[in-house]
C-alpha cells in the first residue's frame, strides 16, 4: 500500500500537474531527477569538446561563426541544466565532483572522435537530431524547472540540427572525395547515435519508474524507432547509404525494421572504456584545476570584504 502523501503526489503527476522545487516529493523521484538532469548537464558540457576540436579548422569564416555559436549554446544548456539540478538540493561542486570521479555518467556519444569536417555536420544532423527526439517529450516532464529548461534548449537544438544537415548538403554536392567523407562520417556515427537513446527497453533499469513519474514520457526503444524513421529519408535525400544491412521499411508496422546496435560496445563505452573517455575526462579535470587560482581569489576577496564589513 502506497502511503497517503505519496499517493497524493502520484495523483498530481497523473493529472499532469508540475512539481516545483521545495514541494514534497518521494526521495526516489528527487534522486532520479538529480541523476538524469546532472548527467544531461554533463553531456552538454563534455559535448563541446568533440566540436571544439574543429573551431580553429572550420573551412570558411561563416562555418566557423556557426560552429562557435553552436558550441556556446551547448555551454548555455549545461549551465541551465546545472541550475535545474541545483533546485533539487545538490550543489554544482558536488555535481562536478561526481563527473570528475567517474561516478556520474554523460552521454556515450561524446566518447567518439571527430576525425574530419564531415563529422561536424554529422554531429549536428544525427547527434543533435537524436537529442531533439529525446528532449521534445522532456518539455512535458513532471518536474517544472527541467521541463521549462527544455523549451529553450529544444529551439536551439533544432538550429543545430539544421546547420549540420546544411553543411552535409553542401558537401554531398561537392567533389566525390567530399561526398565520400560524408558517407564515412555516417558510417561511423550511425550506430553510436542509435545508442544515445539508452539500452533496449528490457535492459533499461530506470524506464518503468521514470515513466510512472512522468520524468520520461517514452521508452528508449520508442524514441530510437522514431529517430530511425525520421532520419532514413534524410539520408536518402543526401544520397547516402545507412550502414545497416537489416534496415527495411515494414509496411505493416508503418516504420522501419533495423538491426541491433552492438550493446557490448555501448556498455563498454558507458563503463569508461570508449575511444575518447579518458581524453574527455582529462580535459574537464584540467579545466577545473586550471580554474583553482580564480576560485581561490574569489573566496579570498569575499572573505576580506566580509572582514571589512565586520570591522
Ligand atoms: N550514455 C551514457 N549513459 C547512458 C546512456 C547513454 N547514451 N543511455 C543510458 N545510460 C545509462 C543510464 O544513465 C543508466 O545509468 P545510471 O543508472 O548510472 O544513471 C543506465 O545507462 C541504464 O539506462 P536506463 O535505465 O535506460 O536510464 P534512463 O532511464 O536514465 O534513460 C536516457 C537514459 C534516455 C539517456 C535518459 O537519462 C535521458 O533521457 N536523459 C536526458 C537526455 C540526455 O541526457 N541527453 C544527453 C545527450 S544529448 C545532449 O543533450 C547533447
Amino acid at each position: 500500500e502506497m502511503d497517503p502523501v505519496e499517493r497524493a503526489f502520484q495523483e498530481r503527476v497523473d493529472a499532469g500537474q508540475k512539481i516545483e522545487p521545495k514541494e514534497w516529493m518521494p526521495e526516489g523521484y528527487r534522486k532520479t531527477l538529480v541523476r538524469q538532469i546532472s548527467q544531461h548537464a554533463h553531456s552538454e558540457i563534455v559535448g563541446q569538446l568533440p566540436e571544439g576540436n574543429w573551431i580553429s579548422r572550420a573551412p570558411t569564416l561563416e562555418r566557423k561563426a556557426i560552429l562557435l555559436a553552436k558550441v556556446q549554446d551547448e555551454a548555455g544548456h549545461g549551465l541551465y541544466l546545472y541550475c535545474a539540478a541545483e533546485t533539487l538540493g545538490i550543489s554544482r561542486d558536488q555535481m562536478y565532483e561526481q563527473l570528475h570521479s567517474g561516478k556520474a555518467k554523460y552521454s556515450s556519444i561524446f566518447n567518439y572522435p571527430t576525425l574530419t569536417w564531415a563529422d561536424i555536420g554529422a554531429i549536428g544532423w544525427l547527434v543533435d537530431g537524436a537529442a531533439i527526439m529525446n528532449q521534445v517529450p522532456l518539455q512535458r516532464c513532471s518536474y517544472g524547472p527541467y521541463a521549462r529548461a527544455m523549451v529553450r534548449i529544444c529551439k536551439e537544438e533544432s538550429f543545430h540540427q539544421r546547420q549540420g544537415y546544411d553543411a552535409l548538403m553542401r558537401m554531398v554536392k561537392g567533389t566525390p572525395a567530399q561526398k565520400a567523407m560524408v558517407q564515412d562520417a555516417l558510417n561511423r556515427w550511425w550506430w553510436p547515435s542509435l545508442m544515445m537513446f539508452g539500452p533496449s527497453d528490457d535492459a533499461s533499469v530506470h524506464s518503468a519508474q521514470s515513466m510512472a513519474w512522468k520524468i520520461k514520457q517514452n521508452s528508449n526503444d520508442e524514441l530510437r524507432q522514431k529517430f530511425v524513421d525520421q532520419t532514413v529519408p534524410q539520408a536518402k535525400y543526401l544520397g547516402l547509404t545507412v550502414p545497416d544491412p537489416d534496415l527495411k521499411w515494414n509496411e505493416e508496422k508503418g516504420g522501419h525494421d533495423f538491426g541491433e546496435p552492438d550493446w557490448e560496445e555501448f556498455f563498454n563505452v558507458i563503463a569508461g572504456n570508449g575511444p575518447c573517455n579518458a581524453e574527455r575526462l582529462d580535459a574537464r579535470k584540467k579545466a577545473w584545476n586550471d580554474g583553482a587560482w580564480f576560485r581561490d581569489g574569489l573566496t579570498a576577496h569575499a572573505e576580506k570584504a566580509a572582514d571589512r564589513r565586520a570591522a
